[in-house]
């Protein structure tokens, strides 16, 4: 293991080598499809990019080279975890472009802290206490509760069609992913748009995560409201490679 990983590292030097030479010996640098012979993802980086980009994803995602490549080839196609995790670089790309006006806020990391798989909101023992809560804010009849939350409700602007009945969960899920209580994104009345959070939370849903189920999931999208936030009202910049006293604390 020690002695393949030696091997590896040498490997790296070599090709960062290449692509420095190959970078100096032309005026502009050498794109990584220069180089390298499967690129569909990286087109348009530069060479030089492409061994720190797959240091830095394998830790944030906490597996190593051979979870995605085939042994001493790179280039293969073979494995198939290189194919779906292409579908990954899109998608965050995709987020990053639609919320963060491309900005890198949202990285392999965000989703992943070192982990392959994702996690998945903590189902809990008993009704949660945020669900109490929004359980005695939201009081509807047998009747309304069956009817579009837009007929209900007075300002309703990406949960149109859902049933009203419903709401007190999905208030209670945004409050538990967050951390937070009602009053982080409203103020009385509940239809009044006065916090920015409430106008961040319509643009979460709407555009990132019914976004990624959209362009890549078909409908159904594993991303939630917990994959990034984890209790947080900020997710943690970065790529977990940095200090980990940028965590934000409650
Ligand atoms: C999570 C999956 C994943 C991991 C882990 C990963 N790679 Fe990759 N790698 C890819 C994908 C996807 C591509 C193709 C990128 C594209 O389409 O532009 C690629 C492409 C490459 C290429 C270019 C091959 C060519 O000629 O087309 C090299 C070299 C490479 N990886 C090296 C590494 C090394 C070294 C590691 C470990 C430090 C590693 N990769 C870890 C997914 C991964
Ligand atoms: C928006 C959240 C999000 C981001 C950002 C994200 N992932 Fe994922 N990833 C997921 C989810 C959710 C799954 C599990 C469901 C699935 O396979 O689609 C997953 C699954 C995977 C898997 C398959 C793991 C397995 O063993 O089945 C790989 C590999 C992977 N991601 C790599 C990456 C890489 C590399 C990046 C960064 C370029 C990345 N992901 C960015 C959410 C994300
Ligand atoms: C992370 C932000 C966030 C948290 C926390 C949150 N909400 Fe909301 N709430 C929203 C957003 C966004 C909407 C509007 C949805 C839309 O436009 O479709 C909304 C709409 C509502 C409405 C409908 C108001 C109307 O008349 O239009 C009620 C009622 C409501 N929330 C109650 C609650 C309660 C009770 C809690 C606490 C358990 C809570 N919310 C926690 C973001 C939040
Ligand atoms: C792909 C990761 C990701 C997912 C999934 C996600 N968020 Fe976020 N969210 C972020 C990031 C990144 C920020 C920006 C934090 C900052 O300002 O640095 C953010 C910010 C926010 C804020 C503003 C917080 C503040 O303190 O001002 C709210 C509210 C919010 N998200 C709600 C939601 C809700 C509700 C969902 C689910 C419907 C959701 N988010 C899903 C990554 C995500």
């Amino acid at each position: 293991m020690l002695l393949r990983h030696r091997a590896n590292r040498v490997l790296f030097s070599w090709l960062a080598i290449c692509a420095l030479s190959a970078a100096q010996s032309s005026d502009h640098p050498k794109l990584a499809e220069e180089l390298y012979k499967n690129i569909e993802v990286l087109k348009g980086q530069p060479a030089s990019s492409v061994q720190p980009t797959m240091e830095s994803i394998t830790r944030q995602i906490g597996v190593d080279c051979k979870y995605c490549h085939v042994d001493k080839n790179w280039a293969s196609e073979d494995n198939k975890m290189k194919q779906d995790s292409r579908m990954m670089f899109r998608m965050t790309s995709f987020i990053d472009h639609e919320i963060f006006e491309d900005k890198p806020r949202v990285t392999c990391w965000t989703c992943h802290r070192g982990r392959a798989k994702t996690e998945h909101s903590p189902v809990p023992k008993e009704k949660p206490p945020q669900l109490i809560m929004a359980e005695k804010f939201i009081t509807l009849t047998p009747d309304e509760e069956k009817l579009p939350a837009e007929q209900v409700f007075k300002n309703i602007q990406i949960l149109n069609g859902v049933p009203a009945g419903k709401l007190p969960f999905i208030m209670s899920f945004f409050a538990r992913s967050l951390g937070v209580s009602c009053d982080f994104c409203h103020e009385v009345p509940f239809s009044s748009d006065a916090k920015a959070p409430k106008h961040m939370a319509r643009i979460m849903l709407g555009k990132l995560v019914r976004g990624t189920a959209k362009n890549f999931y078909n409908g159904e999208t594993p991303v939630e409201c917990w994959t990034c936030h984890r209790g947080h009202n900020k997710p943690p910049v970065g790529t977990g490679e940095e200090a980990a006293s940028e965590e934000p604390t409650l």
